[in-house]
């Protein structure tokens, strides 16, 4: 008696976890009420002391710039576009800077500066083409180049970043 209690028992659990989990699936029920998620992912990379480290200060100036170029693509704002572009400035001569007198040190794969300085350059020069599609409000650039800003992002990441 006392054991086919225990088995219905558990096969009452685990009819549940499968419940639970097939409206997971379904999402029926949203992700953050089953796996406490922490609600600021962004603060904590802007927290992040920038100290006198121009490359995180360049990284986290165009990471706002980079979402606010994405919006503004979106809705075909050349203004917007360009405005956002304009918030970097000066940032990837401070990082250059960095470089050559050793106070940016690249986290990984620091011996690979060349190549570092090499994506960095054709980036600029993208966000440099962005700019003029940006003054032309031409929609079908802007969208080619953000796609490919992204890529480099995430290229240079993959080969630089810890
Ligand atoms: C040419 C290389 C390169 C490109 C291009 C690049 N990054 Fe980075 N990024 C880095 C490196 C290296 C780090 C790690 C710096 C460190 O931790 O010292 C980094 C770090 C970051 C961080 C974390 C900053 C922190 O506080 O820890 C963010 C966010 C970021 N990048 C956003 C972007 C975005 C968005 C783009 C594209 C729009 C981009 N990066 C393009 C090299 C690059």
């Amino acid at each position: 008696m006392e054991k086919s209690k225990f088995t219905r028992c558990i096969k009452t659990a685990m009819i549940m976890l499968v419940a639970i989990f097939s409206l997971y699936m379904a999402r029926l029920i949203p992700v953050d009420l089953l796996f406490a998620k922490s609600n600021a992912p962004t603060d904590e990379i802007t927290a992040r002391s920038q100290g006198d480290n121009p490359l995180l200060e360049e990284m986290q100036t165009l990471d706002r710039a980079y979402r606010d170029l994405v919006s503004a693509v979106a809705i075909h704002d050349g203004k917007g576009v360009y405005k956002a572009l304009t918030s970097m400035h000066g940032t990837q001569r401070k990082t250059r800077e960095g470089i050559r007198s050793g106070v940016v040190k690249i986290p990984k794969n620091p011996k690979r500066v060349k190549e570092f300085v090499q994506m960095d350059k054709v980036f600029h020069a993208d966000l440099d083409s962005l700019a003029i599609a940006a003054k032309k409000n031409d929609e079908k650039e802007m969208l080619a180049i953000t796609k490919r800003l992204l890529d480099g992002c995430v290229n240079c990441h993959q080969r630089f970043r810890k």
